[in-house]
């Protein structure tokens, strides 16, 4: 299975598709996560993202799209669930041409839809395992023991990029560059929007039920 995953800052995408490797077996492909990642090891391309993601844009297109392409290469046969990426219409068109040269379809787009609002309140919660990456919400999704991942214990963060002011940025970068990529799916089929103003679980149902529906596991 194959599924691309839209939405704003903080819809909630990194959680939900938690669900769906856990339901599918398919590899999670979050553009942030690897650059984090790249970061944390100080590779050369952490070092040209940090930046970027430090004051709310986008990392250009050449790098990115160069990065999740090397990603995609190496996911495994169950598929993968792109998150984050691509978040420009030049980079869904260069994902095109990546899938159309490796004969691979996207099986479903979802976008998870929320009010700006909502958004900065879940930023303010949001807590971060700097170890695993599991992601919490101080009220809304709280890990069991204050302040420690329920994985492994270690001490939960709050990212650098979720203090308020680069949220905002953040919010407007995806406005201007990200909603457009919205459009672009639309007319591709197989484009399906939930309300993400939810509980976790009820978005968790609703993506996983669309999932099952026009794709095989
Ligand atoms: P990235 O890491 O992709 O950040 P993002 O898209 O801004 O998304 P987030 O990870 O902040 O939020 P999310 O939607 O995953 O929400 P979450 O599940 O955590 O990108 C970071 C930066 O990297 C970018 O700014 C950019 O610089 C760069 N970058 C990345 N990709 C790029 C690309 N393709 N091109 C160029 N640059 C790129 O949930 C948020 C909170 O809400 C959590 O606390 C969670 O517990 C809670 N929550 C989740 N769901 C619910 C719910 N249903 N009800 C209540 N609370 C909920």
């Amino acid at each position: 299975m194959r599924v691309v995953l839209l939405g704003a800052p903080g819809a909630g995408k990194g959680t939900v598709c938690k669900s769906i490797v856990d339901e599918y077996g398919v590899d999670h492909l979050s553009s942030g996560d690897i650059l984090r990642k790249e970061r944390a090891e100080n590779s050369e391309l952490g070092q040209q993202a940090q930046n970027y993601m430090d004051s709310g844009q986008l990392v250009p297109d050449d790098l990115i799209v160069a990065m999740m392409a090397g990603a995609i290469s190496k996911a495994s046969e169950a598929g993968f669930v792109l998150d984050g990426f691509p978040r420009t219409v030049n980079q869904a068109e260069k994902l095109d041409e990546t899938l159309n040269a490796n004969g691979i379809e996207i099986d479903a787009v979802v976008c998870l839809v929320i009010e700006d609002e909502v958004i900065l309140e879940r930023m303010a919660g949001r807590r971060s395992c700097p170890q695993c990456g599991a992601v919490y919400h101080v009220t809304n999704l709280p890990p069991k023991v204050e302040g420690k991942c329920d994985n492994d214990g270690a001490e939960l963060i709050q990212r650098p990029d979720d203090n308020p002011e680069v949220v905002k940025q953040r919010l407007v970068t995806y406005h201007e560059q990200t909603k457009p990529v919205v459009g672009y799916y639309k007319s591709h089929g197989r484009f399906y929007e939930i309300e993400s103003d939810q509980g976790p679980d009820n978005v968790r149902a609703a993506v996983l039920s669309i999932l099952e529906e026009p794709v095989n596991k």
